[in-house]
């Protein structure tokens, strides 16, 4: 595995897979690698015959009172587990060789980002689609692979490709989670022993609501209190942030649940905010 930090020599990388006719995948990362991670460097390994991982805490996706600084880094162990996932390249440019000295142009998608993490980050999606705009105009990949733990995140990627005609192809994989459902985040380890034995009802209590509408249940309030009543039986520690029906591609709120939904959540759990989703789909056998 090569590793790079140099943002010219990384085109230059790419670019030369591109010339030899190779399929070459992306996967955009923070770092921190946890099993959700490898997993999309995996997929990416069994579907491409080149990989490229970029590792970069991203500084214009942080608010000014969020974790910058905070965030959990060990870009040792990070290697060890690229170079084990069969990875090409790990790119880990510093902030001052991505950003350039008065760096002035942003990539927005304001109807997508105007819900859920839009609503408390208001900085945070501005951020990540300058941020994998700049990856993908680098790697000019194939393809280039995000998990579904940020759906809304996801979401908005493939908008921008699309409307930006970006030629690349966007591939969204599943959340891993934890034997006890947790969906794996590098901001778990923020969470103290207490908080962590709570933390897997985020989970159950979305698979509660995924259950009553499969079961028939159209009522999205009902839903929605079934839900919170949950959240406050298992998780006094938590502090809800959002809790929403929105439709799977616009993230508009919704309340019609005769058609397929995604149900998302975010919670204030100690040091912790934590996010989740899930289908919910009204004729699950369909
Ligand atoms: P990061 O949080 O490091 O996540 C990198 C990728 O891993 C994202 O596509 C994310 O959705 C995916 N991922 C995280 N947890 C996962 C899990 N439990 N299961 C499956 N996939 C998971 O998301 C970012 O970094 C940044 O915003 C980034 C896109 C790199 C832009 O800076």
């Amino acid at each position: 595995m090569d590793l790079l930090t140099d943002s010219k020599a990384f085109q230059r990388t790419c670019r030369q897979w591109r010339a030899d006719g190779l399929r070459t995948a992306l996967v955009p990362t923070m770092g921190f690698f946890h099993d959700g991670h490898v997993s999309l460097m995996r997929w990416a390994r069994a579907n491409a015959e080149r990989v490229a991982v970029s590792l970069f805490v991203n500084p214009t996706q942080f608010g000014p009172e969020e974790d910058l600084a905070a965030y959990p880094r060990d870009p040792e162990r990070d290697a060890a587990r690229a170079r084990e996932a069969g990875v090409d390249v790990l790119f880990t440019p510093t902030p001052g060789t991505l950003y350039a000295p008065g760096h002035a142009t942003w990539v927005q998608v304001p109807e997508l980002a105007e819900h859920l993490c839009g609503k408390t980050r208001p900085v945070h999606f501005r951020g990540v689609a300058t941020v994998v705009t700049k990856l993908l105009l680098l790697a000019t990949p194939t393809v280039a692979v995000f998990g579904e733990k940020d759906w809304q995140q996801l979401a908005i990627i493939r908008r921008m490709v699309r409307d930006l005609d970006i030629p690349v192809q966007i591939v969204g994989r599943p959340i891993f989670r934890e034997p006890d459902g947790l969906a794996m985040s590098s901001r778990n380890v923020y969470l103290a022993p207490d908080e962590r034995a709570q933390a897997p009802n985020l989970h159950q209590g979305l698979r509660l609501a995924a259950d009553m509408v499969a079961q028939g249940e159209r009522d999205a309030d009902k839903v929605l209190a079934a839900v919170r009543d949950h959240y406050a039986r298992t998780l006094p520690l938590g502090r809800l942030d959002y809790l929403a029906f929105v439709t799977p591609d616009t993230i508009q709120p919704t309340t019609d649940l005769a058609v397929r939904t995604r149900l998302a959540v975010a919670m204030y759990l100690g040091k912790a905010r934590l996010i989740d989703n899930v289908d919910v789909n009204p004729n699950p056998a369909a």
